[in-house]
């Protein structure tokens, strides 16, 4: 086993042993190791550049402060004071309908549509199509490609979160629909253009969601899929967060991550804390769902960094245009 995955392994023991009685450490640590876990941090800069020592310094850091910890006393922790939320489901889609509309940088706009392209659709394929957004959350991905003059998008999630307050106007050819991706209210064969992006990874079951993407995607349509990778310590490293956190009630956390006036856009940490369900699935696994379930054909995208580095990204994250 590498030297790095055995001080991941001792770094999470540790935090476990210090969660049921500081949870506050507990929330600032893991900030501190989420952020350094990617590339680059436009908050907090990074002064050491090499991606590997930077995450085996960090946490040889964070190990020397946690056992210190262990040796510091302190109260009882008292949940019940503060307001908890209980229904995460819901939670996890207005987190994002906030990050994803308050993100005023077009950076996803155009890799979104660089991807597309490099996978074989160019903008002027959206015209006229009718397309669906799979888990819309903001409605980010159905506000892009309603500039593309589809004749119209239906844009569905499970709990339907545009915020009002934020007075933004969506244009007249998107309709938000709340509907289970597992159970589509639509008939088979109904769209040309599925996006799916961040969605089925926070479902039970990523192939009972593909059948019913698949079910209502026209022969010769096109389905977008972003899915989360397994394997590195990028993923496992998420796995035993997302565990850790169910000891710490979501707003004590979001109070926390306020205090130390943490950015908007670091809220995607809590999305991973929080998320109720998060699936890993390997490359490997997903082609075999994919050639399961008799697809025409599918090309990944290409990340070179990640190839380059698997000991950190495993897998990366599983971008895919399958064709039906
Ligand atoms: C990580 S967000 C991604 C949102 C959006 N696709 C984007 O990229 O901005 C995941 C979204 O999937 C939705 N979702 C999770 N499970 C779902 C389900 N079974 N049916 C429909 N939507 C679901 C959540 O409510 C949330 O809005």
């Amino acid at each position: 086993m590498e030297i790095i995955n055995k001080k991941v392994n001792s770094f999470f023991i540790l935090l476990n042993s210090i969660v049921k009685t500081k949870p506050y450490f507990v929330v600032i640590i893991l900030h501190e190791y989420f952020r350094n876990l990617y590339r680059e941090d436009p908050y907090l800069k990074f002064s050491q550049k090499n991606h590997k020592k930077r995450i085996i310094n960090t946490l040889d850091n964070l190990i020397k402060l946690l056992k210190i910890l262990q040796n510091i006393k302190s109260y009882k922790i008292n949940f019940n004071s503060i307001k908890i939320e209980k229904d995460l489901r819901k939670n996890s889609s207005k987190v994002f309908s906030k990050i994803f509309i308050k993100n005023k940088n077009n950076n996803h706009s155009i890799s979104y549509f660089k991807s597309l392209k490099y996978l074989g659709l160019e903008k002027k394929y959206f015209k006229n199509k009718i397309v669906l957004d799979a888990g819309t959350g903001s409605g980010r991905h159905a506000v892009l490609i309603s500039k593309l003059e589809p004749k119209k998008i239906i844009a569905i999630d499970h709990k339907i979160t545009i915020n009002k307050n934020l007075k933004i106007k969506y244009p007249k050819n998107i309709y938000f629909r709340e509907a289970d991706v597992q159970n589509l209210p639509f008939k088979a064969s109904t769209f040309n253009f599925i996006n799916c992006y961040g969605v089925l990874h926070h479902t039970c079951n990523i192939e009972n969601g593909l059948k019913e993407l698949l079910r209502v995607l026209k022969k010769g349509g096109h389905l977008y899929l972003y899915v989360y990778g397994s394997g590195g310590i990028y993923w496992y490293s998420r796995k035993k967060m997302n565990k850790l956190f169910k000891s710490i009630p979501h707003d004590y956390t979001k109070n926390v991550l306020r205090i130390i006036n943490t950015p908007i856009n670091r809220f995607i940490f809590e999305d991973c804390w929080y998320s109720p369900i998060e699936k890993y699935t390997s490359q490997r696994k997903l082609e075999q769902i994919l050639k399961k379930l008799k697809v025409e054909s599918f090309k990944k995208l290409k990340d070179n960094i990640v190839e380059r580095n698997k000991l950190i990204w495993g897998d990366g994250e599983l971008k895919y245009l399958i064709t039906k």
